[in-house]
């Protein structure tokens, strides 16, 4: 289509950001136990839209929310502008159930689009396509009219999202599935409204989750590469992975080195981390979460180079940690710090330089014949205590060498 930037132009800025933050917040978080807390309680519509009454969050600030983002380095964010509740965080002309005409009174996508836009962060807006409020949603032939006026909705709000806010970036769709249905993206009319999206603006990523693959795969809860070319993003919630919206007492926090070692593997495999918080009820993010947010961000300032705008390494990786890549520069991402010394076999490529990423110190290096790259004079203990990196300037694009025979290792060879 004319005017449409190449999947490629389109995909630029996203390979150069690699870390996002994921925002769930809506009328579920008032009952702290989760964005699914309507349907596992079985809470009939109309008594959980009362809480439409009572969300009128008095510490709401969206500029507090993108300065966390900007501080931890992400570089996008996403907000649920409408989760399966069908609740709308922003003004909808085609629905009563929504922030603006309930007690918060205030359009908090429209809130959440400035602050973030001037703190200089890219925007997503999460949409989930159902609506458990229709019955055509749990049964859609039985309801037909309601599973039609579903997807007319969905079709609207996406037309209001999309026209409302300026040049959106993502346009993060949810919520496709539905029992019974094999032709999702028939039943949504999905390949219609993209294209009215396109048309809109025309530089938006879309994700897979609206029946057609569109732009972007989406692994939930783990870092798994697509295909090369294929663009990817993790999403992952810090806490059990059951919930995304606030859960009020929630153990299983994720370590800061756990959460950096995934943002390094998805940047290893040239895709996305979406990192997830669910803010309080009030509209504040618990400490837990700034805390971990905070200290990413102190990690890719010191090492961010190794992230934003990674490319796929060939060299091997292994228990040391992974390998990111620009061009003929690599960056030994290490999880496992060896000590004095750290080596990687089958290196292909001479070796110009090596230094620690974060202070420039250098590194000692050597090639043996069988191809072991030794980094070597490294300090005892971990440079950092959950991810440290050796830059390695390469002559040309780092190569793995074949092992053509499988046993010349044994002696000493490469090959
Ligand atoms: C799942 C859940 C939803 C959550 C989403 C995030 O699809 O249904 O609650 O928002 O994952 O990826």
């Amino acid at each position: 289509m004319a005017g449409i930037p190449s999947y490629r132009e389109r995909m630029a800025w996203f390979h150069e950001a690699r870390f996002g933050m994921f925002i769930h917040w809506g009328l579920y978080s008032l009952l702290g136990r989760g964005e699914w807390v309507m349907l596992e309680e079985r809470i009939p519509a109309a008594e959980y839209a009362k809480l439409a009454g009572e969300f009128a969050p008095k510490k709401f600030d969206a500029f507090a929310w993108a300065d966390l983002a900007a501080q931890a380095g992400a570089k996008y964010a996403v907000l649920t502008t409408r989760h399966h509740e069908g609740y709308c965080l922003y003004d909808s002309e085609v629905s009563g159930f929504t922030s603006v005409k309930t007690a918060a009174k205030r359009d908090f996508v429209a809130e959440y689009v400035d602050a973030f836009r001037r703190a200089g962060l890219k925007i997503g807006f999460y949409y989930s396509l159902l609506d458990w409020r229709f019955p055509g949603y749990w049964n859609p032939r039985k309801h037909k009219e309601s599973a039609d006026a579903m997807v007319e909705q969905y079709h609207a709000q996406v037309r209001e999202l999309m026209t409302n806010y300026g040049r959106i970036d993502v346009l993060w769709y949810d919520g496709h599935w539905i029992d019974g249905v094999k032709n999702l993206g028939r039943f949504w009319r999905a390949r219609e409204i993209n294209a009215w999206v396109r048309e809109k603006q025309p530089h938006i990523l879309i994700n897979n989750r609206s029946g057609v693959d569109e732009d972007l795969d989406t692994p939930e809860q783990h870092v798994t590469a697509s295909k090369p070319g294929r663009g990817w993003e993790s999403c992952m919630t810090m806490g059990d992975s059951c919930g995304w919206g606030y859960i009020r007492n929630n153990p299983n926090m994720k370590t800061e080195s756990q959460l950096l070692q995934h943002l390094v593997t998805a940047a290893a495999g040239e895709g996305n981390f979406l990192l997830n918080v669910g803010p309080k009820p009030d509209g504040t993010i618990r400490k837990a979460e700034r805390r971990r947010l905070r200290a990413i961000g102190k990690w890719l300032r010191g090492n961010g180079e190794a992230i934003y705008g990674s490319q796929r390494c060939a060299l091997k990786n292994g228990m040391l940690g992974l390998w990111t890549a620009k061009g003929k520069t690599a960056y030994l991402c290490v999880f496992r710090w060896p000590g004095r010394e750290a080596v990687v076999p089958l290196v292909g490529s001479k070796v110009r330089s090596a230094t620690l990423l974060n202070s420039g110190e250098p590194v000692e290096h050597r090639i043996e014949e069988n191809g072991r790259l030794v980094l070597s004079g490294l300090p005892k203990k971990p440079p950092h205590l959950s991810v440290s990196v050796i830059k390695v300037e390469f002559a040309s694009r780092p190569k793995c060498l074949e092992e053509t025979d499988r046993a010349a290792w044994l002696e000493g060879k490469a090959t």
